[in-house]
């Protein structure tokens, strides 16, 4: 027998039985008369005690024992004389009375504990140690157990988990596909799945009414802290409801969660919709944890020879509770902060709101103290507070605005990983424009079914961008909402850019300003979801060579349907108050892409290539 009880199980209650523990060398004192070792298994660690007078022998054998050495010993349980309350084991210590070693351990190449000094490409060289550390483990459990109550509570809803095939096709939407050669069709490829988006809505086609799955999803992007190549999604297909039952049901979902594996009663998450998340956060996930909305002063600011912000199409601020203490120096580094081109704002004007009530700002010389006040008001600013404000084109001026409200968020602290502030942001646009392809792309995914009030938006659609250019005849006269200026346009541009105007029945879950989850009500209508991919870009060919098979089914009864996927490597490093997704995955990839401790990705060799029909020059 290998052991009696775990490392982590003993208590004052098991004093004076014998047991017998297994686990590897934590750590090892030797205090010469006495040799104590931390053993630790999974369950925690149990202090062991070899005395020299009782059994020198034995004494000996664990004094020569190296770090993470396999053990097993047997012995008994006795009061431990320094109790260490920080420990579930800590009133106890073993006698022990023999000692075997399972395995030797070569010196690990860090410290296999919870401050490591192992840097993180070591670490992933040798994840198998790095597993073996508390804090990298007990993130694992976390998941397992976010895992857990997800299933269950689907479970207990009716959804049923169904498997969705690993090797799909290519298709020329969304990031890029991972491919991968097809031996026995020489010259053609599988794609591994972005998503299980069209296998589910083909199960709502066939019946299957709900569906979930913890599922593998692979995604050729660029990586960042929240993103891998392979990630995990609970992806989940409703039929026969509307996007209420979705929400509801999937709040649900995170509602347990949070009651379930943090303890927390989390309030009903609010709806916002997407227009009013752009206006007031100037993002589509905005952090709520804190308020610092955003306020519009073109109407206060303009006119007053002041080019920046006579010129700018958008005068936008915040207004940061108690920084008006903020030194120059500070202010400096924040005008840096939102000059640098990744944020790409041209300057930064600020006005301090003075304890006497009295207002100071980098633009003195344009404002007197009177148009300061309506700024202040405009705000709610109270004397302390210090207002921030940006001015340029709308959109880029929003982004940046947003990008200098987290930032003064995480400064003054608002921000905290024990906090959680969700937010349901609904009514998200249908197409987004690109302006270097000159073409629309569906914002969610082109399976996404417009507002049916908005519908009437597509009425006058023309088909393709192709089409668009031989449609181009009558003039329209356009006017710009926020400068009232007008342009002449073509009524096939105007069309066109109507499109961008049609809303969709699609919602993202935002937790702490991080996109944990989106999804949508889907087009059931072959029709609809033809015109769709003429939008896109598709010929009907084209459209028929790639999606045939979901317009297809959609000929055969399919049901109206909807549904999400929560990103689940995020949800969990949410929880765990991680900035990276990483941490919560048993063996991810590196920034570039690698896993280091495999060393792939990595050459074939030609006999491999050859049966696969592929040529390769690097
Ligand atoms: P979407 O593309 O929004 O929707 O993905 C759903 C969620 O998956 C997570 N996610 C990622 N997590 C880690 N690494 C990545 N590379 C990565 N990419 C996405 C995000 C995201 O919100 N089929 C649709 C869902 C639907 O419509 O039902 C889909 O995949 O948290």
């Amino acid at each position: 027998m290998h052991r009696t009880h775990s490392c982590g199980e003993l208590r004052a209650t098991d004093i004076n039985k014998t047991v017998t523990l297994s686990g590897w060398l934590q750590t090892s004192r030797d205090l010469g008369g006495m040799t104590f070792i931390d053993l630790r298994d999974r369950y925690g660690i149990t202090q062991l005690v070899f005395n020299m007078e009782t059994d020198a022998a034995l004494c000996e054998k664990a004094r020569k024992l190296g770090r993470e050495f396999v053990l097993k010993i047997e012995g008994t349980v006795a009061e431990r004389y320094n109790k260490n309350a920080q420990m579930a084991t800590g009133d106890v210590e073993i006698i022990v009375s023999s000692l075997t070693v399972l395995n030797e351990s070569k010196t690990p190449p860090f410290t296999i504990e919870d401050d490591t000094d192992g840097g993180d490409d070591l670490r992933m060289r040798y994840r198998y140690l790095d597993l073996r550390r508390n804090v990298v483990r007990e993130s694992l459990m976390l998941r397992h157990k976010m895992a857990k109550v997800s299933r269950a509570y689907l479970d207990s809803l009716d959804f049923i988990e169904v498997e969705t095939p690993v090797l799909i096709k290519s298709t020329p939407e969304g990031a890029r596909d991972f491919v991968v050669p097809s031996r026995m069709n020489p010259g053609q490829f599988y794609a591994l799945p972005q998503s299980p988006q069209t296998f589910k809505q083909l199960l709502m086609v066939a019946g299957f009414d709900r569906y979930y799955q913890i599922v593998k999803c692979f995604r050729d992007e660029d990586l960042r802290a929240d993103r891998q190549p392979e990630f995990t999604q609970i992806d989940c297909e409703m039929s026969f409801i509307e996007q209420e039952d979705i929400l509801n049901a999937f709040e649900g979902l995170v509602r347990i969660l949070f009651k379930e594996v943090l303890g927390i009663d989390m309030p009903s998450v609010p709806h916002m919709d997407y227009a009013d998340a752009m206006k007031w956060y100037g993002s589509d996930k905005p952090d709520t944890r804190f308020d610092m909305k955003f306020v519009e002063l073109n109407d206060i600011v303009k006119g007053q020879g002041f080019p920046v912000f006579d010129n700018a199409e958008l005068v936008v601020g915040i207004c940061a509770k108690g920084a008006a203490e903020y030194t120059r120096k500070q202010l400096d580094e924040l005008t840096d902060y939102v000059k640098r081109p990744q944020i790409g704002a041209t300057g930064l004007v600020y006005a301090r709101v003075n304890a006497d009530g009295t207002i100071k700002s980098s633009v003195d010389k344009f404002y007197n103290e009177e148009q300061l006040k309506r700024w202040a008001d405009a705000f709610g600013a109270e004397p302390g507070d210090l207002i921030l404000v940006l001015a340029g084109g709308t959109d880029k001026t929003r982004k940046a605005l947003n990008e200098l409200r987290l930032e003064m968020g995480n400064r003054l602290g608002l921000r905290p990983k024990d906090k959680f502030s969700a937010l349901w942001v609904v009514d998200f646009p249908l197409l987004e424009y690109n302006e270097n392809d000159g073409r629309f792309y569906a914002m969610h995914h082109p399976f996404t079914s417009p507002k049916p009030e908005d519908l009437y938006l597509l009425e006058d659609e023309i088909e393709s961008p192709v089409a668009k250019a031989i449609a181009d005849e009558l003039a329209v006269v356009e006017t710009e909402p926020s400068t009232g200026s007008e342009k002449i346009i073509t009524q096939a541009e105007y069309n066109y850019m109507n499109l961008g105007k049609i809303r969709a029945n699609a919602y993202d879950l935002v937790i702490n300003g991080v996109e944990i989850g989106g999804g949508s009500i889907r087009i059931h209508d072959r029709e609809l979801q033809a015109k769709m991919f003429g939008i896109l870009g598709f010929t009907p060919e084209e459209a028929q060579a790639q999606f045939g098979f979901l317009m297809n089914a959609f000929e055969y009864g399919a049901p109206p349907h909807g549904g999400l996927a929560f990103g689940f490597d995020r949800l969990c490093s949410l929880f765990g108050g991680a900035d990276h997704i990483r941490d919560y995955i048993a063996f991810p990839k590196n920034n570039a892409g690698r896993d280091v401790m495999i060393d792939a990705p990595s050459a074939i060799d030609d006999k491999q290539l050859k049966e696969l029909a592929i040529s390769v020059t690097v």
